[in-house]
C-alpha cells in the first residue's frame, strides 16, 4: 500500500532524513555525507516534505522550502525543491499523486511557490497549472536559473517584478 505523508523537519525521525538523502543521491550523486550535510545546513524546521511510502520504503519526494522574497505582494515563498521518484517506480503516474499532495500543501500554507527547472520539465509543471514566469519579471538575486515557475499567485500585469533569495 502507497501513503502520502508530509511532515515538517523538525518532525522528521534521524532514519527518515536518512530515507531521503539516499534517495536524493540516487539522481544528484553528491554522496551520502555530502546530502547529509546540505540538509542539515539548509533545511529549516519549518520546511515541508512531502513523501511517498510503500511498505516503509521512501519512494517519492519533495521539500517545501521557505525563502524570502520581495514582490509586490508577498515577503516569502515556498521553494519547491526538489522532486524525485524512485527510480524502478517512474512512469507509472506516481509524480501526479506526489503533485497533488504538494500543491495542496502550498495552498494551506497560503503561500506562493516558486520553482527553477530545465525547458523538458516546463511542460511537466505546466500540467499542474504552474505558470512560467518571463525572465523580465523576476530574478534570482543570489543565483541564476534556466527557467523560473510560479504557483498560486493571480499574475495581475506584465510589470510585476519578483525578487527571490535562495538560501
Ligand atoms: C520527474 C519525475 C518525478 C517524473 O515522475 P515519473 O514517475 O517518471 O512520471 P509519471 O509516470 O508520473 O508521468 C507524469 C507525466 O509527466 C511526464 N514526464 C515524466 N518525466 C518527465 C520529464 N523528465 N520531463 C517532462 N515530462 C515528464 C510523463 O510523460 C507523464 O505525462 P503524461 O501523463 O502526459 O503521459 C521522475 O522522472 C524523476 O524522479 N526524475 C528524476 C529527478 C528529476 O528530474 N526531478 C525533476 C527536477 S527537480
Amino acid at each position: 500500500m502507497k501513503n502520502l505523508i508530509s511532515k515538517r523537519s523538525k518532525e522528521l525521525s534521524k532514519k527518515m532524513i536518512k530515507s531521503i538523502c539516499i534517495l536524493k543521491n540516487t539522481f544528484w550523486k553528491y554522496g551520502l555525507e555530502s546530502q547529509l550535510k546540505w540538509f542539515k545546513k539548509y533545511i529549516k524546521p519549518e520546511d515541508i516534505h512531502n513523501m511517498i511510502i510503500q511498505n516503509d520504503r521512501l519512494i517519492g519526494y519533495t521539500c517545501l522550502r521557505y525563502q524570502k522574497a520581495k514582490a509586490t505582494s508577498f515577503r516569502n515563498y515556498l521553494l519547491f525543491d526538489t522532486l524525485i521518484i524512485e527510480k524502478s517506480f517512474r512512469n507509472k503516474k506516481l509524480s501526479y499523486a506526489l503533485m497533488n499532495l504538494n500543491l495542496k500543501k502550498i495552498k494551506k500554507e497560503k503561500k506562493v511557490s516558486f520553482l527553477k527547472c530545465n525547458d523538458k520539465l516546463v511542460e511537466f509543471y505546466s500540467k499542474f497549472k504552474w505558470i512560467k514566469l518571463k525572465k523580465k519579471n523576476f530574478k534570482i538575486v543570489n543565483g541564476h536559473c534556466k527557467n523560473g515557475m510560479i504557483y498560486n499567485l493571480k499574475i495581475k500585469n506584465n510589470l510585476e517584478f519578483f525578487n527571490f533569495w535562495i538560501y
